[in-house]
């Protein structure tokens, strides 16, 4: 028999996961997503939302936050539905204030401290109405929804990200048109939007901090890691605009009040020095090539190891360099996101194998990590992907509501409780990459 071999995570550690309102919650019929799943061909194969996992009416959240518990996760990462709380400019919701307390609640009796995210993805009907994002008041709406919701709250949360993933909302919604309003190479428009997102966080990181002072409030960025196609000045060169738009513009300006975006610049001295750490959502990594076809622009490497669909390559190099990235700004990290669509899943495990082993690599080697979040607990609505890809430790049968559990749930429970990878987990449940990690 052969002795086991651990790296083991700092005490304290937090191993969870993370969701988003409308992924899950099911019927949320006033936001611009609503809008969006109901114009033909906006969704893969014609997919709506519907119920979702059935946390809103269904209470399903109750169960699936036992899921997490029960498994040894000590931490989830949820998002509140802004329109949900303020259903028209003039109008706020108590009860649904009530009910995320509730669910807030039930989360922390289970033994899951919460991370509470304010915005992803998706916007009120009346404020999109209003030019959503790109209406210069659109920062004091959003800290207004914002002074609703800590007051209520901070009896119960620490821990807050403002925006979910900024680059990702501007890139798919001004850029490649594939989330709402769906605007194609819209440059100015992209860089409206990123300014306001930049004010909007900034007033609600000082907001937070005045009511809770103890609060720990960040963002969760998108990390791409990129890399030319071909060593030619071309693919150098666009490799390094695409860096700079996607994935520093708004952590730069967060750090140092100052803003670029390609040749707009502007001060933005409040935005100084604003978050508390980084909030790190990493998925895969890209070749770059020098184009202007926005949907050619980018591939994944030959012989690349692929998921379901080819939405996501296993690039661990890629997560060993988004680390060391994120490490330059001087905060603590914590991984808001990370995890791959895997119906069947095998890749899943190697996926989660491979990369836990990076992030414990990076932690090694001094980089400040505390927190993992897996995305996602169980599979929910992905976006103009709609249910084709499956993210979740447990499958869903979207009509049944039926949830299966899949063996990465069994793994990640290892590594949650163990606070470990081990080598006798790695070789039940990723034997495909067990001498990658573990090479004699
Ligand atoms: C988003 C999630 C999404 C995930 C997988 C991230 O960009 O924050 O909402 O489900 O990617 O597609």
């Amino acid at each position: 028999m052969t002795a086991s071999a651990k790296f083991t995570f700092p005490e304290k550690f937090l191993w969870g996961t993370a969701t988003s309102a409308h992924q899950v919650e099911g019927e949320n019929n006033n936001n611009n997503w609503s809008l969006w799943e109901a114009q033909p061909g906006r969704i893969r194969n014609g997919d709506v939302s519907g119920k979702a996992c059935d946390w809103w009416k269904g209470r399903r959240w109750q169960e699936d936050f036992l899921r997490a518990a029960d498994t040894g996760q000590n931490t989830h990462r949820m998002s509140i539905e802004w329109s949900r709380i303020q259903p028209k400019e003039n109008l706020w919701d108590e009860s649904a204030i009530d009910y995320y307390r509730e669910m807030i609640r039930g989360m922390i009796s289970r033994g899951l401290r919460p991370l509470i995210t304010l915005h992803h993805f998706t916007d009120p009907i009346w404020f999109y109405e209003m030019g959503g994002w790109q209406n210069e008041k659109a920062p004091e709406y959003f800290r207004r929804f914002a002074e609703k919701i800590i007051p209520a709250f901070k009896p119960l949360v620490k821990d807050w990200i403002t925006i979910n993933e900024p680059n990702v909302y501007i890139l798919c919604g001004f850029i490649s048109g594939h989330f709402p309003p769906g605007n194609i190479n819209n440059f100015s428009a992209a860089n409206i939007v990123l300014r306001n997102m930049i004010k909007a966080h900034a007033a609600v990181y000082h907001l937070i901090h005045e009511q809770q002072p103890e609060a720990s409030v960040g963002i969760a960025i998108h990390f791409r890691d990129l890399f030319p196609k071909m060593n030619s000045p071309f693919d150098r060169w666009m490799t390094r605009l695409a860096h700079h738009l996607f994935n520093n513009s708004f952590t730069d300006t967060i750090s140092s009040g100052k803003f670029h975006y390609g040749p707009y610049f502007i001060h933005i001295p409040q935005a100084k020095n604003t978050q508390d750490f980084l909030g790190l959502n990493f998925y895969s990594g890209n070749q770059v090539r020098f184009t202007l076809n926005r949907n050619n622009f980018l591939s994944y490497p030959e012989g690349a190891s692929l998921s379901d669909t080819g939405f996501i390559a296993n690039e661990p190099e890629s997560f060993s360099r988004a680390l060391k990235w994120a490490a330059g700004y001087g905060k603590s990290i914590i991984i808001t996101e990370n995890g791959t669509e895997s119906d069947e899943d095998t890749f899943r495990r190697d996926y989660l194998a491979a990369h836990i082993h990076r992030l414990w690599r990076a932690w090694s080697n001094g980089i400040p990590v505390k927190g993992y979040y897996h995305w996602s607990l169980v599979d929910n609505f992905e976006w103009e992907r709609g249910w084709s890809q499956r993210f979740g430790l447990w499958r869903l049968d979207v009509e049944t509501q039926i949830r299966t559990k899949r063996l990465s749930a069994d793994f990640y429970e290892q590594i949650c409780r163990k606070n470990a990878l081990d080598s006798e987990d790695m070789a039940t449940f990723a034997p495909r990459i067990y001498r990658q990690i573990f090479p004699v």
